[in-house]
């Protein structure tokens, strides 16, 4: 594991002063590059939000309190760098209390936060609001995207140095009706990007326009429609957009919720030739498919959509390649009356920020995937893609003391009226489970305890890339 030269407390004898203001004692640290063989029993010192120390013996009273993790994982905090917690505007659907602390009960540590809010986050003003509002009630700490729009070009600077964790681009619409900039205005906006990463909904219009009408023209209430009405060329077509964007303006592009296994080729071709894109898929796409339209129909109602069992199954190949950089979750609440309307009507998007670790753990104990490999993409490779590590995502010393643990054994049935969110309408009720995230530590404080909210509204803090920007970030185009 990197970065462990920190003194272990028994290095030079015992002290008698409380030395730490936690230790973390027994628990097993899990190594996101490694293997089940690479992975540590250590004792965790942590002091003042950071960690301290990491030892094989520290001594219990050199803490002010002791967490006894014994049995237990502890993996860097979670981060979700794909949350809609619809703050301002339409926090009807959801806030960045309620959604941050749906967030730390399903042990994540760590959000990004989308800017189809209304007003969307798409000048330096509204970035501005949404970080101080969001800082008075989130329990997580939390980085916010900054959206590209047809207008905003002169403001990609200003919108940097404000603290943007990346930009947002709707190249296909969505929940806020967002349109695409026009090409060349994105290719500027690209140049203009600096080291910030510019995320893609990667959807072309034209086609999920031709294909709805079509599928709209067929009679019944057949939810399958859904999939066909936004099928996977649609996908490909602007993931393939995107990549161009990036060969040709030098920017890094990440890819969302990837859904479909010819993207995901897309994608794979393109990190071979070296091209900065990195992805994310999201647990809609690895835990359900087609097959459940007709038990779940708009509760599953997503964009992109839900396809087919052989997408999934790429979809788990591509994490265990290296080709899915991160797990996310795209949560994106809407209320039970919304999603339960007709077909056409319904809105889409999954509440899915509480669920995805206790599902991904199950897959662990399922075997399709590494304990270790799960602490990559859910915690390692979002605060790399997003230039938030090491601070988080890492068990450095000196680095914040963020980590999930983890308990391999706990079992549990999913009930939507158990969730945080502030509507339960998760497809995933009634799914069994077997691990779970018993305590998530934010900066060395407990934000949650065996499924309890432990923390305070206003804990959590605004990051952004720890990277120093060049200095002048705008580039000839
Ligand atoms: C998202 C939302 O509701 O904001 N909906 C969705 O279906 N994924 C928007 C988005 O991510 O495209
Ligand atoms: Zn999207
Ligand atoms: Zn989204």
């Amino acid at each position: 594991m990197p970065d462990y030269k920190g003194s272990g407390a028994n290095a030079g004898g015992y002290m008698s002063a409380v030395q730490y203001d936690l230790v973390l004692k027994g628990g097993t640290l899990v190594d996101p590059l490694g293997t089940a063989r690479s992975n540590v029993r250590a004792d965790l010192g942590i002091r003042d939000g950071k960690l301290a120390a990491v030892s094989d013996g520290i001594d219990p009273s050199c803490g002010g309190d002791v967490y006894d993790a014994a049995g237990l994982f502890i993996l860097p905090g979670l981060i979700d760098a794909h949350v809609h917690f619809r703050d301002p505007g339409l926090t009807y659907k959801e806030d960045f209390g309620s959604g941050s602390a749906a967030a730390a009960c399903g042990g994540i540590t760590t959000v990004a936060d989308m800017p189809n809010t209304l007003p969307p986050t798409a000048g330096t003003i509204e970035l501005r609001e949404k970080a101080r509002a969001a800082g008075e009630r989130s329990y997580t700490d939390f980085g916010l995207f900054a959206l590209l729009t047809q207008d905003n070009l002169e403001e990609t600077g200003g919108l940097i140095r404000e603290g943007a964790l990346g930009f947002k681009v709707f190249l296909g619409t969505s929940v806020g009706n967002i349109a695409a900039p026009p090409l060349g205005t994105l290719y500027g906006q690209m140049r203009r990007a600096g080291r910030r990463r510019i995320a893609f909904h990667a959807e072309d219009n034209e086609l999920n326009e031709y294909f709805t009408r079509l599928c709209r023209g067929i009679p019944g209430n057949d939810p399958t429609l859904l999939a066909r009405a936004r099928p996977d060329i649609s996908e490909a077509e602007a993931v393939a957009r995107a990549i161009r964007l990036a060969e040709y303006t030098g920017a890094a592009i990440h890819i969302c919720h990837v859904s479909a296994r010819r993207s995901l080729a897309l994608i794979r071709e393109a990190k071979r030739r070296g091209l900065p894109v990195s992805a994310e898929t999201c647990p809609q796409y690895l835990f359900l498919d087609s097959g459940d339209y007709p038990r779940l129909g708009t509760r599953m109602k997503v964009n992109p959509p839900v396809r087919g069992a052989e997408d999934r199954e790429a979809l788990w190949q591509g994490i265990a390649e290296g080709i899915i950089d991160m797990i996310a979750t795209d949560h994106a609440p809407h209320t039970a009356e919304e999603k339960d309307r007709p077909l056409w009507e319904a809105p889409p998007g999954i509440a899915g920020v509480e669920t995805s670790a206790p599902l991904m753990l199950t897959a662990v104990n399922r075997g399709r995937l590494s304990l270790n490999d799960y602490a990559r993409i859910a915690s390692l490779g979002p605060a790399r893609v997003w230039g938030l590590y090491p601070q988080k995502g890492s068990a450095g010393i000196n680095t914040d003391a963020d980590f999930t643990i983890v308990d391999m054994n706990r079992t549990g049935v999913i009930r939507n009226a158990g969730l945080h969110s502030k509507h339960q309408t998760s497809p995933y009720d009634g799914f069994e489970t077997t691990g779970a995230p018993v305590a998530a530590l934010l900066r060395g404080c407990f934000i949650m305890k065996d499924g309890v909210l432990t923390g305070n509204a206003g804990f959590g803090r605004f990051v952004y890339p720890a990277q120093p920007e060049p200095a002048d970030p705008v580039a000839a185009d």
